[in-house]
């Protein structure tokens, strides 16, 4: 007798798929069935899974299962029984030539599709390498990857302030995931059932932002025609996200700061507070502290914020997570609109790791985005992504021998990353010894276990 330790999931209802699954089960897999794709993830939730089993109505050349419609979902490699006949429709045939990793027809031989499906295990094993979130939620466009050393760290430390209820400061550079983290936060928080509201404190009008936030009573002002509820009163049982805080007009500092003190709101024209239960969670790409020294941003505000922080790291901070980064955007990507490239290239994984990320995740979304338009290969180039190899070299860099040490640096940087900073790996990859290695590590001022501010490293080792 097999153990059943392969986890296979299946959708559809026809017949052939039940007389299949039977069999397969003498074969040693752990078969949980879906009817839809809601039931898919909370299966997938319970017991990851790597291959699927799905069964092609002919009738209706639809796959059982809206694949297409979450990366986890795309993630997995299907294998599709179908008809003979329904191969004849040239949808299905597209559909299962974008969605499949193989398919067989009706009737199958059990120990065939066997075969096929640890295939598709030992395929499906080959991303793993590349993996996926550790802190995942149902809802995609707030989907966390990442699963480095320090994307660990700050996924322990959403779940420590989750659990709080003070007030949490998220800081980080733009298009870190600052505003993903205060999600993260608020679905791992007693709240979750609640609202998550949002408010970009700079992009709201100075004059509206008062009534936008508290809200006003009919006639409090030329053009309140009637009542209006505030985005705080609205966010009653859940979590209220202000974003961009350091935007904040210095008035409304005060209002806000009296409401974090007595938790009520008064609307523009009321007369009376309304109590409203809500968590503030505020982010901020300026250094509040500064702003503060200015005359920006009033001190006791920032101490009623400031009593929880999150740092979320800056992408060359964990440069390790870039390829999973990378396949998760062109994953998603791909779902809403097929392509026929396959993925990136060796070398622009490896220019990826070289350049600077001033943009940071924002910036990986978009040029993964623009590289699946520009691709006219199955695998995308550093051009399609608009990065050239010489692109950080150019930076204050004219002689021959400071191009040398600069790209001597570079690889040495990116062989650590890919090895997970295993010096004897990156030696062989390289092809030198392991002391000749460390020398060089020692010579560019890399740090062994992460990295080193990139900027100021270069041109020390470049000057
Ligand atoms: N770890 C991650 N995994 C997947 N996607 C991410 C991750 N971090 C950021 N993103 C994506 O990058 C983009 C920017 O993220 P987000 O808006 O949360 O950043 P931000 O720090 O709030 O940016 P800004 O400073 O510009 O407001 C979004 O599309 C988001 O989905
Ligand atoms: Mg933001």
């Amino acid at each position: 007798m097999i153990e059943p330790t392969r986890q296979l999931l299946t959708a559809g209802n026809s017949t052939f798929l039940q007389n299949t699954v039977k069999q397969l089960l003498g074969y040693g897999w752990s078969i949980s069935h879906a009817v839809n794709a809601h039931e898919a993830m909370e299966l997938l939730d319970k017991e990851p899974c790597q291959v699927g089993l799905i069964a092609i109505d002919p009738s209706t050349s639809t796959l059982p299962l809206e694949i297409d419609s979450s990366p986890r979902l795309a993630d997995i490699s299907w294998v599709a029984i179908i008809e003979r006949n329904g191969l004849s429709h040239e949808k299905t045939r597209e559909r299962i030539f974008n969605t499949c990793y193989a398919y067989q027809v009706h009737p199958v031989d059990a120990r065939k599709l066997d075969t096929l499906m640890e295939s598709a295990l030992a395929m499906a094993n080959l991303l793993g390498a590349h993996p996926l979130p550790t802190l995942t939620s149902l809802d995609d466009e707030y989907h966390i990857v990442g699963n480095s050393p320090t994307m660990q760290l700050l996924y322990r430390t959403i779940a420590k302030v989750a659990a709080a209820s003070a007030p949490v400061l998220i800081t980080g550079e733009s298009g870190t995931g600052k505003e993903l983290t205060a999600h993260a936060i608020h679905t791992h928080s007693p709240r979750r059932h609640g609202p998550f509201n949002v408010v970009n404190c700079g992009a709201i009008p100075a004059g509206l932002i008062q009534s936008e936030l508290f809200g006003h009573e009919k006639g409090a002002f030329t053009g309140a025609n009637q009542r209006k509820v505030g985005i705080i009163e609205n966010s009653q049982g859940g979590t209220l996200f202000l974003d961009e805080i350091g935007d904040l007009p210095l008035d409304l500092q005060v209002n806000l700061l009296r409401f974090l003190e007595n938790l009520k709101v008064l609307r523009v024209g009321g007369l009376k507070e309304i109590p409203v239960d809500v968590r503030v969670l505020a982010a901020t790409h300026v250094d509040l502290n500064e702003a503060v020294g200015r005359g920006d941003f009033r001190e006791d505000l920032y101490h009623r914020l400031n009593v929880l922080q999150v740092r979320v790291p800056a992408l060359r901070e964990h440069l390790e997570d870039i390829e999973a980064l990378a396949h998760f955007f062109f994953q998603k990507f791909s779902t809403e609109k097929p392509t026929r490239v396959c993925g990136f290239s060796h070398e622009c994984l490896t220019v990826m790791l070289q350049h600077h990320w001033p943009g940071n995740i924002r910036e990986l979304v978009n040029r993964v985005r623009r590289s699946m338009v520009m691709c006219e290969h199955k695998l995308i180039t550093p051009a399609d992504m608009g990065l050239e190899r010489r692109h950080r070299l150019s930076r204050d860099i004219d002689t021959l021998q400071q191009i040398r040490d600069a790209a001597e640096y570079e690889a040495i940087r990116a062989a650590l990353v890919r090895n997970k900073h295993n010096v004897l790996r990156a030696s062989l990859e390289l092809g030198v010894s392991r002391v000749t290695l460390y020398r060089l590590i020692e010579k560019h001022g890399i740090e062994k276990n992460g990295c080193p501010d990139e900027l100021q490293t270069i041109h020390a080792s470049s000057r």
